[in-house]
């Protein structure tokens, strides 16, 4: 047994007490008693949202429909919920009996009445400041689960803790993995069988995937799981060691190190009580290039995967592999959706769900993990050219092996996907799967000609946001090249095609029995909207201004026998890199809550941001240029491509700091910030560095602000 597995729980001495109770309302006693047979129910009580995908089929369906299309003008605010931080937000509440339990960035909790809003108790697990730099996005978190009284969260730095569920009071507290390791949780632990499963990320930063499972009520670690080898002559003492040694290893190739990892679970697990396992939505290998990762061979298996394991020994049962290979950052992490389908046979199919990045739509098997179909739900894929019915494998066009060819390539999808982690939806009544798509997306790839491991960095073998790579010229925009088009789609997943698709951009999704499908969306990243559109015909019926964007969750539960709609708000996400000349100062995240007929006002828009400073220094053309390929390789994925960000992570132009040589160089060498995420690049910059950024934003930021004369 490697040192690893042995992560006990650590009891929590309750003098620490980070839990706060609002002086005003007690907490009711005997909170969140939900048992397996109550979760396997949880249909039975639409008036709840127990799971993080509503039931343990994880559709996002709820089954009221007291709002429907004829009465949906009327729905209105009725409170709203401030967070005490406006990093980003995308978690999907959980609501039993009345409580709302959701979590916000930095993997804080709070629990609310449902009714009302007012705050019961909230409790800050205290992240380690500087672990924020240890992910793409943001420090967000998707949720918290509820189970035998206890609220569980995963913590950006690697803790898995339960909370009373009447308290906020810390029961027990366990490091999922080594907080020095370059991973991070942001994603929902789900339950099931006196069990908690966790992922983690860190796919770019040569984090190996890995779920976990700990029992419920003690914390004591019940099985691990990886995703991605270790070393053959080193097992982990681990529950997959023996499909490590059977079918894993012999899909990698090279060394046994920090070169080969990936394969995250960030995002979707899903338990099904039906044949007592779980599965798991692995994400990209790490590095992306195959060629530094494996040799450029191999299917390195699971990366881009559907994993199913047994739920009680973490034993593999099957997998499909749905991006054998990947270099263009395919996760499969999309949400995976259960549901029985009536397939042509005597009986309704139990299938599997699932619209990775990739592009294609796939039905599978729940039980053996047969593929049952794979259709393209969106257009332009030039990855591959179908998925072979027979071998389960992609028709790949070697053409889009960028990496392989060590050429720059175009290829759709782009690193985004066709649809990326934002909650999916499906509707029993309608038949409908229901997810936010985008046609053409695309991105151009450049192989970089060497790759070092460097700890503490996100390093991914390619060069991220560059158009061009430092040795050829800048490409002249290619007219050719299709414009991404985002929509709305409802999918019927028996036929395989559109049942209908309304244009725009949007994130989460929520279905009803009232015949709605509700998503959140953002207004030039910052401010937000939440719409409904006819499940049945995808009309846009109803809308209303959210002082937020919306990228978490929008779930659906009732009190005292009124129905609301419920979403948390928060930019932050993937929606810092927005570009957006309408940057804005920062608001708090919050939740906010509709109903038929509600009075409430939610905030006003938060105001413009601060004019951006100009300066009247010079620099050489040399140490801007050095800046920008600094900007872009360390700086670009918080503060925004091209020095523009829409100010969640702030916008580097506007700092007061990009006029004070002496201030930014505190605050980016040294680490004036780092309690908030603002890391000290020193260890990571030539000397030089930091003022060559300053430099290239300064001299960006002025060149903007100067009228082109125009002869
Ligand atoms: C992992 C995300 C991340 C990366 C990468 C990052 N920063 Fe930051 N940065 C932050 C956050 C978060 C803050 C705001 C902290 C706060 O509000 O307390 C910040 C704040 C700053 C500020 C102060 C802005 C102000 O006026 O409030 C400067 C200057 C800055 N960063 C420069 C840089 C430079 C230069 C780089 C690249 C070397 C960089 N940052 C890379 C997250 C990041």
């Amino acid at each position: 047994m490697k040192t690893r597995m042995i992560a006990v729980a650590t009891l929590i001495a309750l003098t620490s007490a980070c839990a706060q109770k609002a002086p005003t309302t007690s907490a009711p006693q005997a909170a969140a008693q939900i048992d397996d047979a109550r979760l396997a129910n949880a249909a039975s009580e639409p008036q709840n949202w127990l799971a993080h995908g509503g039931t343990q089929l994880a559709q996002r369906y709820s089954g009221l429909d007291q709002i429907t299309p004829d009465n949906i003008a009327q729905l209105k605010p009725t409170w709203s919920l401030d967070f005490d931080t406006n990093r980003g937000q995308e978690a999907t509440p959980i609501v039993v009996d009345g409580v709302i339990y959701v979590t916000t960035a930095w993997s804080k909790v709070y629990a609310a009445d449902a009714k009302t809003g007012k705050l019961l108790w909230q409790y800050d697990p205290k992240v380690n400041g500087p672990n924020a730099a240890k992910n793409c996005c943001d420090v967000v978190n998707r949720g918290a689960a509820v189970y035998q009284g206890k609220v569980f969260v995963g913590t950006f730095d690697g803790r898995l803790i339960a909370l009373d569920a009447a308290t906020g009071k810390p029961l027990w507290s366990t490091a999922t993995f080594d907080p020095e390791s370059m991973q991070a949780i942001s994603g929902a632990p789900r339950v099931g069988a006196g069990l908690v499963f966790i992922g983690n990320s860190g796919g770019e930063f040569g984090g190996r995937g890995f779920v976990s499972a700990y029992k419920a009520d003690t914390g004591e670690l019940a099985w691990r799981f990886y995703t991605t080898p270790g070393d053959p002559a080193k097992p982990d003492g681990a529950a997959s060691d023996k499909v490590m040694a059977e079918k894993v290893q012999a899909t990698w190739f090279g060394k046994h190190n920090e070169y080969r990892g990936g394969g995250n679970v960030w995002n979707s697990i899903v338990f099904d009580p039906e044949f007592d396992q779980v599965y798991l939505a692995t994400g990209n290998g790490y590095p992306w290039a195959r060629t530094f990762r494996s040799e450029g061979k191999g299917d390195n298996l699971f990366i881009d995967s559907v994993v199913a394991l047994d739920a009680k020994t973490g034993e593999y049962r099957w997998h499909y592999q749905e991006t054998p290979g990947d270099i263009w950052d395919y996760d499969s992490v999309a949400d995976m959706i259960l549901a029985d389908l009536p397939l042509g046979g005597a009986a309704p199919r139990k299938v599997l769900m699932h619209t990775p990045k990739n592009g294609f739509f796939y039905v599978l098997d729940r039980k053996s993990g047969e593929l049952l179909s794979a259709e393209p739900y969106i257009a332009g894929i030039t990855w591959a050219k179908g998925v072979d019915k027979k071998t389960g494998r992609p028709i790949e066009n070697p053409l889009a092996r960028f990496d392989e060819r060590k050429m720059p390539v175009v290829v759709s999808p782009g690193e985004g996907g066709g649809h990326s982690w934002n909650p999916t939806a499906f509707s029993p009544k309608t038949g409908l799967m229901y997810l936010q798509a985008t046609d053409h997306s695309s991105a151009r790839h450049i192989p970089r000609p060497s790759f070092e491991y460097v700890k503490g960095l996100d390093n991914i073998g390619v060069y991220h946001f560059a158009t061009h790579g430092p040795a050829e010229p800048e490409p002249k925009p290619d007219p050719t090249r299709p414009k991404p088009v985002p929509y709305l789609l409802a999918w019927d997943p028996v036929a395989n095609k559109a049942a209908w698709k309304t244009p725009g951009m949007g994130s989460a999704v929520m279905a009803t029995a009232g015949g709605l499908v509700f998503q959140g969306h953002s207004r030039n990243a910052v401010m937000g909207e939440l719409s409904a559109y006819r499940a049945d015909t995808g009309e846009k019926v109803w809308s209303h201004e959210t002082p937020n964007a919306i990228a978490g969750g929008v779930v659906s539960y009732a009190v005292d026998g009124e129905q609301y709609i419920l979403a948390t708000t928060g930019a932050g996400g993937g929606l810092i890199l927005a570009a957006t000349p309408d940057v804005r100062e920062r608001q708090p995240g919050r939740l906010v809550a509709f109903k038929l007929n509600g009075t409430a006002k939610l905030p006003s828009d938060p105001p413009p941001a601060g004019p951006v400073k100009i300066s009247t220094e010079s620099f050489a053309d040399t140490t801007v240029a050095q800046g920008k390929d600094l900007y872009l390789n360390r700086c670009a994925r918080c503060h925004g491509l091209g020095t523009h960000s829409p100010n969640i992570i702030p916008d580097l132009r506007r700092s007061n700091a990009l006029l004070d040589a002496s201030l930014w160089k505190s605050i980016v060498e040294d680490g004036l910030l780092q309690s908030t995420g603002m890391i000290a690049w020193k260890s990571y910059l030539p000397v030089g560095g930091a003022e060559a950024i300053r430099a290239y934003v300064a001299m960006t930021t002025k060149a903007e602000a100067t009228p082109v004369k125009t002869p």
